[in-house]
């Protein structure tokens, strides 16, 4: 009887582990898994290969409390005549005749109860990479930050910026 004891907690034991990596695994993949855009904009290809400055399409970024999400017109200043003959290309002719905006489903969220202002970072000199990650390296944009409380307590204890409850919940 005894001599089976052992072998039976060592599998539990590694059983478990294999588990609690399986948990592990999974949950990075929900967390950082790209969702599918209606159009398969790539940051890699107009950030890192055509060096295209952040603001020329997020224009609000120092400016306002969002970064903005450009609009089809800033698109179409280059596609009207760049690559018209694909068929993501195409896509975006359409909802420009249409005059439809581009239903981009939203990556980064906060909840409506935090307040929170891209301008007042900016000022500071953060850059964008601190809370977004390596952008220009991404085909498909991908939350790499929880954005989670802790997170911006965090950083801003580092940093001496304020941290009681009235500073993000107004
Ligand atoms: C040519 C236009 C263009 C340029 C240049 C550009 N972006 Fe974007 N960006 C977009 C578009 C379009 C989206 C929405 C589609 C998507 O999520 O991929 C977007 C989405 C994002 C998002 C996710 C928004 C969300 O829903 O949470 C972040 C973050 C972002 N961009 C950061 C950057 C940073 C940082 C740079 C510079 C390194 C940059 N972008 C340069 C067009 C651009
Ligand atoms: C400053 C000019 C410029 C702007 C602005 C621009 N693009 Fe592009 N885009 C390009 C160039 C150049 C390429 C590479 C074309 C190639 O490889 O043939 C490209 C490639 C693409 C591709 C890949 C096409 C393919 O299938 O090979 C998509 C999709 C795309 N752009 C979407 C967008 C969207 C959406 C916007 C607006 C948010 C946008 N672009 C704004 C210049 C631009
Ligand atoms: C201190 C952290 C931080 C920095 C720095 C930062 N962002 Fe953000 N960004 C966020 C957070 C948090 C959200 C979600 C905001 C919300 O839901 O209210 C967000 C949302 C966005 C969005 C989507 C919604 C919107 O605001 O229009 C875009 C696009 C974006 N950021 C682009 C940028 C760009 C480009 C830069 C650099 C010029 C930048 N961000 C710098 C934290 C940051
Ligand atoms: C990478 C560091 C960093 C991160 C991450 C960060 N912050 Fe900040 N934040 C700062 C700094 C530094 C300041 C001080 C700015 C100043 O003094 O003007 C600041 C200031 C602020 C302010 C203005 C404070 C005031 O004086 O009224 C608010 C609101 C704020 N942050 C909210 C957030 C929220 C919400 C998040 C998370 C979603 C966040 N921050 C994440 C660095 C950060
Ligand atoms: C620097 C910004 C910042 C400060 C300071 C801050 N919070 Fe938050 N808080 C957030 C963000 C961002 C969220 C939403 C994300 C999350 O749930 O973590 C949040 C969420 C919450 C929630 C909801 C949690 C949930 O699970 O839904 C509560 C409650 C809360 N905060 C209370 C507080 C209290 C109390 C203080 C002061 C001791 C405080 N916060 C200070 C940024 C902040």
């Amino acid at each position: 009887m005894k001599k089976h004891i052992i072998p039976i907690i060592l599998l539990g034991y590694f059983g478990l582990l294999f588990l609690l990596l399986i948990g592990l695994e999974t949950y990075w993949y929900l967390y950082e898994k790209p969702q599918s855009q209606p159009i398969a904009f790539s940051h890699q290809i107009h950030v890192l290969k055509m060096t295209l400055p952040c603001d020329l399409c997020h224009m609000y970024a120092t400016k306002s409390i969002s970064a903005g999400i450009p609009s089809v017109s800033k698109c179409m200043d280059c596609h009207r005549a760049i690559a018209t003959d694909k068929p993501e290309i195409k896509k975006i002719l359409k909802y420009w005749q249409n005059r439809k905006p581009i239903p981009w489903v939203r990556i980064h969220s906060l909840p409506d109860f935090v307040y929170f202002s891209h301008k007042r970072h900016l000022k500071m000199g953060i850059d964008c990479s601190e809370c977004h990650g390596d952008v220009k390296a991404m085909a498909t944009i991908r939350k790499v930050r929880s954005l989670k409380m802790g997170w911006c307590i965090t950083c801003h204890k580092s940093r001496s910026a304020p941290t009681d409850c009235l500073t993000c919940h107004k």
